[in-house]
C-alpha cells in the first residue's frame, strides 16, 4: 500500500483507541484527595520524559529533518515542564517539592527509548503519543473547566494542546515519506499499536492502585 494510504488506515486505527482510552479516562472520577493541581503536578514526569525522549533520538538520527523535528519537540516539552510549575505555583503548590524523577522511568519511557528505528520511532512517539496526549488533555481540560479552574484549562487549551498538535502533525509528514516499504508498515503499525496497548495498562493502573483518573499528558 503506498504511505499515505498507509497512514490514513494508522490514522483510523489510532483514533478508534484513543476514543476507547478518552473514554475510560474520562469515566473515572479522581480519587477526593486528588485536585486539579494535584493532577497537574503528574504532567511534569511526563513531560520530563517526553524532552528527554526527544533529545535521546535526537543523537541517534541521521535524517536532518527528523533530527530538527525532534529538536523542536524537545523544546517544546521542557516549556511545557516550565508552564506546568509556574501555574502549580498560582495554585499554591511548590514544585520545589515535588520529584518528578521519583520512581524511575516509566514503562513508556523504557519501550520508547529502546525503539531501534526511526519509522518506528515516529509511529510510536510522535504520531501515537502525541495523539495520546492530546486526548488525555481535552479530559483534563473538560476536568478543570468543571472544577471551576479556568487558568488551567485556558493554559492547555491555548498553548500546551496546539504543541501537542504540531508534534502528532510532525510525525505524520515524516510516516508519509518514511513508511513506503511493506517492512516499515509493518514496524510502524507494531509500535503503534505497543505504545497505545501500554498506554490503556498505564492508565488502568494508575486509575485501581491510586484512584488517578483525568490526569493531563501521555
Ligand atoms: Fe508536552
Ligand atoms: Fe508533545
Amino acid at each position: 500500500m503506498d504511505a499515505a494510504a498507509f497512514v490514513e488506515e494508522l490514522d483510523r486505527a489510532v483514533k478508534s483507541r484513543l476514543a476507547d482510552l478518552g473514554q475510560a479516562a474520562a469515566a473515572g472520577e479522581p480519587a477526593p484527595e486528588l485536585g486539579v493541581a494535584q493532577l497537574l503536578s503528574l504532567a511534569l514526569k511526563k513531560e520530563l520524559e517526553a524532552s528527554e525522549e526527544a533529545a535521546l533520538w535526537m543523537t541517534r538520527e541521521d535524517d536532518v529533518e527528523v533530527k530538527l523535528a525532534l529538536a523542536r519537540q524537545c523544546g517544546d516539552e521542557a516549556k511545557h515542564y516550565r508552564l506546568v510549575e509556574a501555574r502549580l505555583r498560582e495554585l499554591g503548590v511548590d514544585p520545589s517539592k515535588l520529584s518528578p524523577l521519583a520512581g524511575g522511568p516509566t514503562p513508556m519511557f523504557q519501550y520508547l527509548a529502546g525503539l531501534g528505528s526511526t519509522v518506528e520511532r515516529v509511529a510510536a512517539g510522535q504520531f501515537t503519543r502525541e495523539a495520546l496526549a492530546q486526548v488525555h488533555n481535552d479530559v483534563f481540560i473538560a476536568y478543570c473547566e468543571a472544577k471551576g479552574d479556568h487558568g488551567t484549562a485556558r493554559l492547555y487549551r491555548e498553548t500546551i494542546q496546539p504543541d501537542e498538535a504540531h508534534h502528532h502533525e510532525l510525525g505524520r509528514k515524516l510516516l508519509l515519506r518514511l513508511a513506503v516499504t511493506e517492512d516499515a508498515q509493518a514496524r510502524a503499525r507494531a509500535a503503534a499499536e505497543r505504545t497505545l496497548a501500554m498506554a490503556g495498562e498505564m492508565a488502568e493502573m494508575a486509575r485501581l492502585k491510586k484512584g488517578i483518573a483525568r490526569a493531563p499528558g501521555c
